[in-house]
């Protein structure tokens, strides 16, 4: 809406500007005003014609639409055109190339300007001589065309810059906005499961106690006792190992970090990940780059990390089968030196709505999962205080999900 009524001040300040140069002598003159029609209209449609002509090339023929125009008015305004007072029109493609390219292309345009400019000396030279008082003049308002090009391109390109800059500010600020909530939610249900998952473990060990007890007492001769009893400690099992994720993940980790070489680390869990499917036809593709540096790490730790990457890379190929890029190479986020971990399956990918969830504790899309995958995940790399991040297509080299998790070295 404010870019609207912008747009619609600007235009009004044109017109107004036009029409008092319309009724400014020589008024008399229908190809003059007619021209400034011209200049109106590309002036107000100007965005409209760069949407249309593709940006590069409309700045080009932008500059070039108004040398020309400027170029049409002045022999329309002065018997003799070099003269004409009009000649400040130039300062109009002058200041558009300025505000659309570089330093260096901004002279050229600006030199384009001056030679057209310039080229109504030939007719002149026709009638009159050129006196030196005469050629400063010109030259005067050709440098002054130079000097309003640079000025105006300094503080274009400034501007730009600072843009640029506080894009980038917001955008990291958005991230660690993002960050600082993931970590909250976290922390607060893993006080929550922690609190539950412990008090879940007695009452388990009884149970369990209880059903081995059952089963060794009951005689031969009751089999429907018998097979209750192995129901209740199987599923007691299980709620055991669920139980021990609970706590894995709610747990405050104690990292024992040593500088290691991530490679093997890696390999050792897409070697777990490989024996979970060993019939999966999931081709894998490593790339590690040579000159890889040490990194502080937890082996275990991290190792659950990639594990957990690597399974979810393999439920989410399935029985299709794919391929899972895994490259390990040397790189730097927000200005400190590490290792980044790229893993990148042929999936299905993940949808751009839910890339923040996927992070966050009991979010699955699986028939059978827990949704603590990830969040386990994110925990542990959190505590070596480096980061992921999610890559799904477009973005991503693959097709499908490619994670990205960085240690720093130091
Ligand atoms: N490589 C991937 N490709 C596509 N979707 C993925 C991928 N990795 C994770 N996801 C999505 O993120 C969700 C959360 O993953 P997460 O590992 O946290 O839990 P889960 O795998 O569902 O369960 P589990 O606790 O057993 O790991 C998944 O259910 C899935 O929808
Ligand atoms: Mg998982």
């Amino acid at each position: 809406m404010s870019d609207r009524s912008q747009f619609a001040w600007t235009d009004l300040l044109w017109l107004a500007f036009l029409a008092g140069l319309a009724v400014l002598e020589p008024i008399r003159e229908p190809h003059k005003q007619v021209i400034l029609v011209g200049i109106g209209l590309v002036q107000v449609f100007e965005r409209r014609l760069l949407g249309w002509t593709g940006l590069e090339r409309g700045r080009v023929y932008m500059v070039l639409i108004k040398i020309g125009l400027a170029t049409l008015l002045l022999p329309h305004t002065a018997d003799v055109p070099i003269n004409s007072s009009y000649y400040l029109i130039y300062y109009l493609p002058v200041i558009t190339a300025a505000m659309y390219f570089g330093p260096l292309a901004t002279v050229g345009w600006t030199a384009a300007a001056c030679g057209a400019y310039c080229s109504f000396l030939i007719l002149a030279l026709q009638d009159y001589d050129l006196g030196w008082e005469a050629a400063s003049e010109l030259i005067l308002r050709n440098l002054f065309f130079f000097l309003v090009a640079i000025v105006v391109n300094r503080f274009v390109t400034e501007n730009r810059r600072q843009a640029q800059a506080l894009a980038e500010t917001n955008r990291r600020l958005e991230l660690a906005q993002a960050e600082a909530r993931r970590s909250e939610r976290l922390a607060a249900l893993g006080q929550l499961s922690a609190g539950l998952a412990h008090e879940l473990r007695n009452p388990l060990g009884i149970i369990k106690g209880s059903a081995e007890t059952l089963s060794k007492k009951a005689s031969p001769a009751e089999p429907v006792t018998v097979e209750l009893a192995s129901y209740i400690l199987g599923e007691v099992d299980r709620m055991n190992m669920l139980v021990s994720r609970f706590l894995d993940f709610a747990r405050p980790l104690s990292l024992d970090t040593r500088l290691e070489p991530l490679p093997p680390i890696v390999d050792r869990s897409l070697q777990a990940a490989h024996e979970r499917w060993p019939g999966a036809g999931i081709e894998v593709e490593r790339h590690y780059a040579g000159d890889l540096p040490l990194v502080p790490l937890d082996a275990d730790l991290s190792e659950q990390v990639f594990t957990n990457l690597a399974v979810n890379a393999y439920e989410a190929m399935g029985e299709k089968g794919g391929r899972l890029r895994v490259s390990i190479a040397p790189a730097t986020s927000d200005g400190r030196r590490g290792v980044e971990v790229r893993i990148e399956d042929s999936g299905p990918g993940i949808p751009p709505e839910l890339r923040e969830q996927i992070f966050n504790p009991f979010f699955t899309t699986k028939k059978t999962g827990v949704g603590l995958g990830l969040s386990i995940v994110a925990k542990i790399v959190d505590d070596h205080h480096g980061n992921i991040l999610v890559a799904s297509p477009p973005e991503g080299a693959g097709q499908g999900a490619c994670f990205r998790v960085f240690f720093p070295v130091a």
